[in-house]
């Protein structure tokens, strides 16, 4: 019989499962809600990025279900051939309207916008300086244009400075950061980093995808949030968090946006979006505008959720946002909590190397306006009787 040659694969999953870092993908048995079912069990839903319960709202789904009726079910090619539909149009336009930019547009995924843009604006001649916690979709975007890669530690403007002012000014230089960090919840130093671009001529780029529909007036991100509009050049958002449906932008000048159309190999080269999506996500928006209430109540759920962990006396790190991070340090620790937990009707994923650094694993607990306070404050029991019986509080 032929030898396995993917043998080695096993291998890696043993030693992830040796290690603690094994992770069994739990299975959503109905709609992703602030209470639901998982692996047939009821649970409070800390773990999804649906901040605004936009998932199930019924005018998106109504939106869904009536381009299906009337456009189908797929676009049938790329962009750049026969797959780009007026609803398409409609989305950028709306999108560049909402976000105060010449233009905009939109990917298949936030992850493929970040990499796709990163990879199209720089060549190997050029520079990137990057916060050390940027998503992985920035690394990826970064490795594929090729260009030397300047990592400063996390939030570190000084030492970012360091980096620029050693870099030959006659190159394209992209200081990039997050909006908000996604396994942190803390806010880029997003106003002294674009001082930093206008000092030096850099071109600056953040990645909100955290932000959009969370942070700014009716949502509108981290710029709007720190009066920074017109100093970030590239602006990256997502449309499969707060605005629940699946997507990713690129928000900017009408150059610049051109040149994505042209350039960018996830728009050229993958398939658009079908109708359902591009109409939920101008549904979003709409309840953006009209139900800045929810907003309002994502923040309220915040405020008690998170400080209600500080008060139990777990480590929530530097968190800003409705990402509460509950840091434990020891992998193993971090999957067995979020195992009890979930024995207990809380499911808050556990997250370890290598998407937060060895010795940083955490449960991360996100909540959303559609929690209720009974749901949440069960959760903050349930977290105080677990944290205590295994030793973390
Ligand atoms: C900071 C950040 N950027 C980009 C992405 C990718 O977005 P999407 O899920 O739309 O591909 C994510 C999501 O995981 C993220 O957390």
């Amino acid at each position: 019989m032929r030898a396995d040659p993917l043998r080695y694969l096993s291998d890696e999953i043993d030693s992830l499962k040796s290690q603690g870092l094994y992770r069994h993908l739990r299975v959503l048995d109905g709609e992703q809600k602030a209470h639901a079912s998982f692996d047939h069990r009821s649970v409070v839903n800390l773990s999804s990025n649906n901040y605004l319960g936009l998932t199930t709202h019924p005018k998106l789904r109504e939106a869904a279900l009536d381009a299906t009726r009337t456009r189908g079910v797929g676009s049938g090619s790329v962009r750049t051939i026969a797959g780009t539909m007026d609803i398409h149009v409609q989305l950028e336009e709306r999108l560049a309207a909402f976000k105060r930019t010449e233009a905009t547009v939109v990917f298949q995924s936030g992850f493929a916008a970040n990499a796709g843009t990163v990879s199209a604006v720089l060549g190997k001649d050029d520079f990137i300086i990057s916060d050390e916690l940027n998503h992985a979709s920035i690394i990826d975007g970064a490795r594929l244009s090729r260009a030397t890669i300047k990592v400063f530690p996390h939030r570190d403007v000084r030492a970012a400075r360091t980096l620029v002012e050693a870099l030959p000014r006659d190159r394209r230089r992209l200081i990039i950061s997050d909006g908000v960090f996604s396994m942190d919840g803390d806010l880029g130093a997003l106003p002294d980093l674009c001082d930093l671009a206008d000092e030096f001529g850099c071109i600056m780029m953040v990645d909100d995808a955290h932000a959009s529909g969370v942070f700014g007036s009716n949502g509108r991100g981290t710029i709007d949030h720190f009066g920074l509009h017109g100093r970030v050049d590239i602006q990256v958002g997502t449309l499969s968090k707060a605005i629940g449906v699946l997507g990713g932008y690129v928000a900017g000048s009408k150059a610049m946006i051109e040149f994505l159309y042209h350039r960018a190999r996830p728009f050229l080269f993958s398939t658009s979006h079908p109708p359902a999506v591009a109409a939920a996500c101008l549904a979003a928006i709409d309840v953006l505008e009209r139900e800045p209430q929810l907003i309002e109540r994502l923040w309220d759920n915040t405020h008690f959720f998170k400080g209600g962990l500080q008060a139990l006396g777990f480590n929530t790190g530097l968190s800003e946002s409705p990402i509460t991070p509950v840091i434990v340090g020891e992998a193993a620790l971090a999957m067995k909590l979020s195992d009890v937990l979930f024995q207990n009707g809380v499911f808050a994923q556990g997250i370890g190397f290598p998407t937060v650094a060895r010795d940083k694993a955490r449960v991360r607990t996100i909540v959303t306006a559609t929690h209720t306070r009974d749901e949440l404050q069960f959760a903050l029991d349930s977290f105080a009787k677990v944290g205590r019986s295994l030793g973390v509080i």
